[in-house]
């Protein structure tokens, strides 16, 4: 691999032919992410070098080469079009963290079908809502995981196909794929997918309606190729880990085609947080590089520094992070546990790739999300006139400039909703930031009210519209609340049906409907019954109030409410 030029030099040289050329990429040529994270680095050389070291919870571990990884993706790729799957289609990958997530993920790109990668620890309506708007035709899932898929599929007669990865017993219509047990194929012509044919589609949460389906498309591969490469500083001999699970966007552009498209290495735990065995995995595995997250982060910091030192962590030679604001405090402590600066990145599922980032070498300001990727022009814009800032310091909204190879192409069923999205041709991301005078950028918020919870996305309408299913809730708003490790929380504000008392038992019950019908993400951490919602005259209810309530932060122009 070549040396990693400097940010000055690349900002300088940089343009995204040069990375598509890196990649042997030639203008209107077939190009298919399936081929280019397995075929293309077995035809370099590195068929027998390790690409997968997979591990679980009960301690099984699996190993797959890069030959093994593009035979078995072949093999995927050639029973699911057996099956009568077809280019195009829309297949969703409802699994853990196991190994035919990440080789199926490559198998479905290979035959020109489009992967939706939902995160298996979703509920019965997070699951069902996505499935519908993406007219999702197949589905691929474990034993576990079956009951939740019977029941969205009893009002989701488009959902044909149900692919069960591991031994269960199955009903009439769910079709076993076993991967090891199929016969190896070791030759495979992908789909002749180019540049623009849909890729990926990850559900993202928004302020109003449903989550949207960000589409991506197989030119996506050239930014996530060099950002990984660059500021992940992906080498020949590095183990990479990627704490994130593939159900976000994090877990696809970096915890799959990053590192493979570069030939590296990646090791995997499907387990959940623990720090010791954290620690352990990393000693272990012999991790050089590790992409992780503030909540992680901030996980790791309350256990405490004595842990640490339990293990040899020397292996670590680059760390960063990305989710959310990575604050000062969690960076130094980085530095005093590991010796290293965790490089704050910042970007969205919408961007597709890395957009702000600490790039290696560069001097890292503690609480800042570092300068605009080269070959990327970003800005902070004023929210009125969407011009330009020009002052250092001045807070405006985060805006990309349109065209590199990773945006979206729109949301699923909703083109119209992105479009809104650009102005004067930037991308405008939703988040407000200010620059200093040396062009460090430093994150001051949403500028919707979307709650990042742990570094996930989850949209308040959701919520609501779960809350309203209950018999109890008449009204009710979902709001951020501040919390030491989440960064945020969900909150919910209800009003209560004539006939219900609020309790903490009622409280309870509530918490747990949302937890089953979406997620433990989703699920308030606090309810807090109300007489009345904060409206505007025309009836809208204004969560920035009960937010700021929460934030202990000003309130704000009240002067159009109703009922304060
Ligand atoms: O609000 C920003 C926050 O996460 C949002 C994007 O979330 P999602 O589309 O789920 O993708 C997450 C992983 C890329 C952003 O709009 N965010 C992401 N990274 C940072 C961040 N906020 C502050 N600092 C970051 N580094």
């Amino acid at each position: 691999m070549t040396a990693r030029p400097t940010y000055e030099q690349l900002k300088k040289d940089f343009d995204w032919p040069r990375a598509a050329a890196e990649l042997g990429l030639e203008p209107g040529a077939p190009l298919n992410i399936g081929w280019f994270c397995s075929d293309r680095i077995c035809d370099l050389g590195k068929q027998d070098k390790d690409a997968l070291r997979w591990e679980d919870f009960r301690g099984e571990s699996r190993t797959y080469t890069f030959d093994d990884v593009r035979v078995l993706s072949n093999t995927f790729a050639t029973f699911l079009q057996d099956q009568g799957v077809t280019a195009g289609d829309r297949v969703c990958m409802f699994l853990d963290r196991v190994p035919e997530l990440y080789i199926g993920f490559l198998g479905v790109l290979k035959m020109g079908a489009i992967v939706q990668p939902l995160f298996s620890a979703f509920g019965d309506d997070s699951l069902w809502t996505r499935l519908d708007d993406a007219s999702t035709r197949a589905i691929v899932t474990q034993k576990k995981h079956l009951g939740k898929v019977r029941r969205a599929r009893e009002n989701l007669p488009g959902l044909e196909f149900v692919f069960v990865v591991d031994e269960a017993n199955l009903r009439e219509g769910e079709i076993r794929l076993d991967l090891a047990g199929l016969p190896r194929v070791e030759e495979y012509t992908c789909h002749p997918t180019t540049a623009e044919t849909p890729s990926v589609l990850h559900y993202t949460s928004g302020t109003t309606g449903q989550p949207k389906g960000a589409q991506h498309v197989h030119n996506s591969l050239v930014s996530q190729y060099i950002t990984a490469k660059w500021v992940l500083d992906l080498k020949e001999d590095d183990v990479y880990w990627c704490n994130a699970d593939p159900g976000w966007v994090t877990g696809t552009s970096y915890g799959i085609i990053g590192p493979w498209s570069n030939g590296v290495t990646q090791a995997i735990l499907d387990a959940g947080f623990n720090a010791e065995k954290w620690y352990a995995f990393i000693e272990r595995q012999g991790i050089t590089v590790w992409y992780s997250a503030p909540t992680a982060i901030r996980l790791l910091m309350k256990e405490g520094l004595d842990l640490v030192r339990r293990f040899d962590l020397s292996c670590l030679r680059h760390l960063a992070s990305v989710g959310e604001p990575l604050n000062a405090e969690a960076v130094l402590w980085g530095r005093e546990a590991f010796g290293l600066d965790f490089h704050d990145t910042y970007w969205q599922t919408e961007t597709g790739c890395m957009v702000i980032t600490n790039f290696p070498g560069m001097e890292v300001r503690p609480g800042s999300m570092g300068k605009p990727f080269p070959g990327i022009t970003a800005a902070v814009l004023d929210t009125r006139t969407f011009e330009p800032l020009t002052q250092p310091g001045q807070v405006g909204l985060i805006a990309i400039r349109e065209g590199w190879p990773s945006q979206i192409r729109g949301y699923w069923n909703n083109l119209e909703g992105y479009r809104k999205k650009i102005v004067n041709g930037w991308y405008i991301c939703g988040d407000r930031a200010s620059i200093d005078r040396d062009g460090y950028y430093w994150f001051c918020g949403r500028d919707d009210d979307v709650i990042n919870t742990g570094g996930h996305l989850v949209g308040p309408f959701e919520i609501e519209s779960a809350l309203l299913e209950h018999p109890a809730v008449a009204e009710s708003a979902a709001v951020a609340k501040p919390d030491p490790v989440n960064m945020e929380v969900v909150k919910a504000f209800v009003t209560l049906k004539a006939g219900f008392e609020p309790s903490k038992d009622l409280e309870l019950e509530i918490m747990n409907v949302i937890r089953k019908k979406l997620s433990g993400l989703a699920m308030p951490q606090e309810i807090e019954f109300i007489a009345a919602l904060p409206k505007t005259r025309s009836g809208k209810i204004v969560r920035r109030i009960l937010r700021a309530q929460e934030f202990g932060e000003p309130i704000g122009d009240v002067s159009s409410l109703m009922n304060d």
